[in-house]
């Protein structure tokens, strides 16, 4: 028995892409913290890969977005680099070429008809902010910051009718000041960590302020929600599960969408001693400044226990309170690592229905990383990648269920449309619809983009029950 996946008429079908692992450093005004990471510390990088070329989209976008359409995407994102848009970080003048180039994207996507959702901000600060300031722990970068959004703003606002601020905020604190997988690569700085998380809040509440008086479109913030799954039903353990998504999701969901912080995150930091420095006039300027809609990144779920062996470390940090649970007989995709739980997208449909007023929202990334892809190229030049579909269709399965239910999802983006650059694992891991043969820049469908292009234009698949 065949069973039908639908969605509606004017679901969003499309994939996320980032400036930075996109573009290629061309003509930039300055360097971000990833350029600088990788001209400091190529090591630290898959095969000595960075992102100067990447996927030079930068030269390729006329092309690429065209590929796009022509698989089915009816809408993409991508983001503006502070670093490339921005001449002057004190002031937010801008670089006329970084003008030229992100007013043709604009023009590009609209003679193709293709939605854009244009982001701020994705883990890509100027690295002379980090040098010079400390980066997100000073309150002086989230005024640059909304400097850089009312120029981004004032420029391309009414152009663009789709705009988050961030990409998965929580990355910056958790990969940079927590476990130390991201430049300036710190463990366990937890103070640091809470600072940031508070700042970035900030950063996102003023710039959803300025744009609701300069613009007429919608804004929003893109979230990687990493539901947290504890390993029994015991007190200790759902305890900790609650927490850890206190702490991980509920640190940028609950500002975003209710304007306040949860309150069993602000008791511990204020017992613990290291609540974030805020001034009463900031909270309220975090409570009234709300998204009109959500971006949810989802990859894979957090699984935990309580915590069982003391961790040694000299200052507050969330991961004294819980450990990895390593659930024996999860799937997982071992190449990234990461478990595959499709189930997860329908938990967070129902949550974001539930608590969080059902806010409309969409799937901002969701997608499968492999390595090696080559060997699933047929003699027809095919990457034949079954596996990223039956991932996708999972998935989408899922979501349905969701939105059966009442959840006010309207779009599904993955992650990616075209092979992009990824921070350290450069081009290792292979993520798009669309194949990148790095030497020669040449682009090619994969069957997991023709089989995307049926989806989108059927609004939804079938499947063997
Ligand atoms: C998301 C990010 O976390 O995951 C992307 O928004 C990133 O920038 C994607 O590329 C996949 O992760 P990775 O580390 O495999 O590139």
């Amino acid at each position: 028995m065949n069973k039908e996946v639908k969605f509606a008429e004017d679901f969003w079908w499309g994939a996320a892409m980032s400036g930075p692992q996109m573009e290629g450093t061309f003509d930039k005004a300055h360097e971000n913290v990833m350029d600088y990471w990788f001209r400091t510390q190529k090591d630290d990088f898959f095969d000595g890969v960075g992102p100067e070329v990447s996927t030079d989209f930068y030269h390729q976008y006329k092309e690429d977005i065209k590929m796009m359409k022509s698989i089915g995407m009816n809408s993409f994102r991508t983001s503006i680099q502070w670093s490339r848009l921005i001449k002057d970080l004190e002031t937010g003048e801008p670089d006329e070429k970084a003008v030229e180039f992100y007013n043709n994207v604009i023009e590009e996507c609209k003679k193709n008809d293709m939605i854009l959702v244009m982001n701020l901000h994705h883990f890509d600060i100027p690295i002379d902010l980090l040098k010079k300031y400390g980066g997100w722990e000073s309150k002086h970068v989230v005024d640059l910051f909304v400097k850089f959004a009312k120029t981004a703003f004032e420029l391309f606002g009414d152009k663009i009718e789709y705009w988050t601020t961030f990409n998965e905020p929580m990355v910056i604190p958790e990969a940079g000041y927590l476990c130390g997988f991201h430049y300036p690569k710190l463990v366990n700085k937890g103070k640091e960590a809470v600072q940031i998380i508070y700042n970035l809040n900030l950063a996102s509440a003023r710039a959803i302020e300025l744009y609701h008086q300069m613009c007429n479109g919608k804004i929003g913030i893109v979230l990687n929600l990493t539901p947290a799954y504890p390993r029994s039903q015991s007190t200790e353990d759902l305890n900790t599960s609650k927490l850890v998504d206190a702490f991980y999701n509920r640190n940028f969901l609950d500002p975003a969408v209710q304007g306040e912080f949860p309150k069993e995150v602000t008791d511990l930091l204020t017992e613990n001693d290291v609540l974030w420095e805020s001034t009463s006039e900031e909270l309220k300027t975090i409570h009234d400044n709300t998204v009109d809609f959500l971006g949810v990144n989802y990859y894979h779920p957090k699984r935990v226990k309580v915590r069982e062996t003391k961790l040694e470390c000299d200052q507050w940090t969330p991961e004294q309170y819980y450990e990895e649970y390593d659930m024996p007989g999860k799937r997982m995709n071992p190449y990234r690592g990461w478990e595959i739980y499709p189930e997860a997208i329908y938990d967070i449909a129902i949550n974001i229905k539930n608590n969080y007023n059902n806010i409309p929202w969409f799937i901002s990334e969701n997608g499968m990383g492999v390595e090696g892809e080559e060997k699933y190229r047929d003699e027809n030049g095919k990457i034949n990648d079954d596996y990223r579909i039956d991932f996708y269709k999972e998935h989408l399965f899922q979501l349905e269920r969701g939105i059966k239910e009442g959840s006010s999802c309207f779009g599904y983006h993955t992650w990616t449309a075209i092979d992009c650059w990824s921070w350290n694992n450069a081009y290792k891991n292979r993520y798009g619809f669309i194949g990148l043969d790095l030497a020669t820049q040449k682009r090619t469908i994969k069957k997991s983009g023709e089989w995307y292009k049926t989806v989108s234009e059927n609004h939804g698949f079938s499947i063997e029950e």
